[in-house]
């Protein structure tokens, strides 16, 4: 049950790593609100800002052309200090001093675990998911994703001209901290002859080394592999790999390349609706919720449910990634 509050002031900030599309969130969130009465502090480097209080006003125009920005205008940061209940008191003690009534957090699982412990001190919040890793449970699609996706992908693309030219093998590290979200959808984007990632078990010998050898019988002469960051050791595989097949290995990993760049055409109207969503959402009085996107609809979800779910790999996209990696 939503209870009626009226929003006069919201503080908007975004938490953890950036990722492209999250200044589509903010533009859509500020003019939104402005367009319904609602004036909107902006609130730098994440709940950093809110302890400090180093904020600022936000206007129409603040947030002008910055939709085909990566990045955060807001700036990120993880908050240590955020993690203690006093901490928490500080910023809540801030809110109440500039009179926010409500907070939206653009971010992942941390960023709405820092929402729900401020929603104690009777603020408003709510959640607008964004990570690169896709890894948030409660929503099919996390803005950022896409971009970070499309870049990989164009990335591998210029390995495998130079992998095929000297027939090697091609180790490829992407980011996901612990999740395989975005290798699995990478190595099918790229056509990986293998990915590895934290979620599955890979039987080695069957998967690789086995797979490498009947590559060359059939006359592929370049293997790809995709590797999750949350695996292990790219270094080492690609020695294993040299000494098990005699293939030649190189090691790229792509690195913090992923979560930058002008966001996609998907990022950016998905940001915006996500954004524009949130906003009317606290106006009906609601709050304490993640904005989420599952079965092709925007919708919401209570954040202790949302921080209790678990994402697991998508059976379907694995089994194709290894199907077509023939
Ligand atoms: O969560 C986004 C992410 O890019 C992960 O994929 C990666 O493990 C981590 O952040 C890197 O964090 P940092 O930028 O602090 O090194």
């Amino acid at each position: 049950m939503s209870e009626e509050k009226k929003i006069y002031r919201l503080g908007l900030l975004t938490s953890g790593g950036d990722a492209p599309g999250m200044n589509a969130a903010i533009r859509a969130v500020v003019r939104t609100a402005v367009a319904d009465g609602v004036s909107v502090l902006g609130v730098k480097r994440g709940y950093n800002g809110l302890i400090k209080g180093d904020v600022f006003e936000m206007t129409a125009r603040t947030v002008d052309g910055i939709t085909s920005k990566g990045g955060t205008i807001l700036n990120t940061a993880r908050c240590d200090e955020f993690r203690t209940e006093e901490g928490v008191k500080r910023a809540a003690d801030f809110c109440g001093y500039m009179g926010v009534d409500a907070i939206v957090g653009i971010g992942g699982d941390g960023t709405y675990r820092g929402l729900r412990d401020l929603s104690k001190y009777g603020i408003s919040v709510i959640g607008i998911p964004a990570t690169i890793d896709n890894d948030i449970a409660c929503t099919h699609y996390a803005i950022g994703f896409d971009t970070a996706s499309n870049t990989a992908i164009s990335a591998i693309d210029k390995l495998s001209d130079t992998m095929q030219s000297h027939e090697r093998c091609s180790i490829v590290e992407v980011m996901g901290r612990n999740a395989g979200q975005l290798a699995v959808y990478v190595a099918v984007g790229c056509g990986a002859g293998a990915v590895l990632i934290p979620e599955k078990e890979v039987d080695y010998k069957k998967d690789i080394v086995d797979k490498i050898r009947h590559n060359r019988i059939v006359g592929k002469n370049h293997f790809i592999i995709i590797l999750a960051e949350g695996v292990g050791n790219a270094a080492e595989l690609a020695d294993k790999i040299r000494q098990d097949t005699g293939l030649e290995t190189r090691v790229s990993i792509l690195g913090h390349i992923q979560r930058g760049g002008s966001p996609s055409a998907r990022d950016r109207t998905m940001a915006s609706r996500m954004g524009y969503t949130a906003v009317k959402l606290l106006e009906q009085g609601k709050s304490n919720i993640v904005v989420c996107y599952r079965n092709s609809s925007i919708t919401d979800i209570d954040i202790d449910e949302a921080l209790d779910m678990r994402k697991d790999i998508e059976p379907v996209l694995y089994n194709v990634s290894h199907t077509l990696s023939l």
